[in-house]
């Protein structure tokens, strides 16, 4: 009994000298948005939770994508980082646009989405264009059963492989450019090859990329069930 009492005040200091299991460190202490720096903490706090990063899946393109760093500007890089895509689920993250990022931490995000740039990893076949006006309908309604039926059903709305493109709730959600970025870059992450794999043998042209975009978007629908008037469907 002497023993233990003699140990107790021992034993007390010790552990108030190192870091039990659980103690928060230096490191776990809150910051503010604008305290965060470095491209792997901006982008973990401000991107990775929509766009994962390769590794962690999210519900938006990875932006660690070797295909679509390649056809994304930097400077558009810099003005959705920093202006969302209006109207749709991109946030808008400069603080002179209602988010939390300063320039200069917006600067950071788009040189280390740079960094990312990995020309060893792009397909060989020629690259479409990040942008380019919505091609001919009936034009991608064909494309599409060659290139993307397999997966996702000849109509679109989804196949053994994958689901609906068509979902008017869906096309709500995107944007012509998004689903032009997607068929270009596929999202390989889920299993959506890119412009160059689906079928390896044959890969995608710049005017069927265009024309598959057309026809997607031509399944939009407004609120009463009818292609709004800009709708490539009513061209
Ligand atoms: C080998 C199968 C396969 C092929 C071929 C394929 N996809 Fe996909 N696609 C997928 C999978 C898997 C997903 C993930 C979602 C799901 O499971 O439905 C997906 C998702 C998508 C999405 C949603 C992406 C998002 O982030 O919202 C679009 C748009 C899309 N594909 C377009 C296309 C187009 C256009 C083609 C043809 C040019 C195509 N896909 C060909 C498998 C495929
Ligand atoms: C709340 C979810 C969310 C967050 C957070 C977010 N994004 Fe996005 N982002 C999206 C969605 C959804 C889209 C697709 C928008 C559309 O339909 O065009 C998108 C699109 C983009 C695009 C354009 C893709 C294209 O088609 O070219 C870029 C670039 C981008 N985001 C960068 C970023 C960066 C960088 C961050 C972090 C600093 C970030 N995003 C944070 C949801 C998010």
């Amino acid at each position: 009994m002497k023993k233990a009492l003699f140990f107790t005040p021992v034993l007390a200091l010790t552990l108030a000298s190192c870091n039990p299991p659980g103690k928060p460190t230096l490191a776990d202490k809150w910051k503010s948005p604008a305290d965060v720096s470095g491209f792997t903490n901006l982008y973990a706090q401000n991107c990775l939770g929509c766009h994962g990063d390769g590794k962690s899946i999210a519900g938006s393109i990875t932006l660690k994508n070797p295909l679509y760093l390649s056809i994304v500007s930097e400077d558009k890089l810099r003005s959705i980082t920093a202006g969302g895509v209006p109207g749709h689920n991109m946030p808008a993250l400069a603080i002179e646009n209602g988010g939390s990022l300063s320039n200069e931490q917006i600067e950071t995000i788009v040189k280390g989405l740079i960094a990312w740039r990995d020309v060893s990893k792009l397909p060989t076949a020629p690259i479409p264009p990040y942008s380019a006006p919505l091609g001919d309908v009936a034009a991608g309604k064909a494309a599409f059963s060659q290139s993307c039926a397999s997966c996702h059903g000849n109509d679109g709305s989804g196949g053994p492989k994958a689901g609906s493109v068509v979902d008017k709730n869906y096309l709500n959600l995107v944007s012509d450019q998004y689903l032009r970025t997607v068929t270009i870059a596929g999202r390989p992450e889920l299993g959506c090859p890119d412009f160059a794999n689906r079928d390896p043998a044959t890969p995608m042209t710049p005017a069927s990329v265009a024309n598959i975009t057309a026809w997607l978007s031509s399944h939009r629908l407004n609120e009463f069930n009818q292609a709004p008037t800009s709708s490539p469907a009513n061209k």
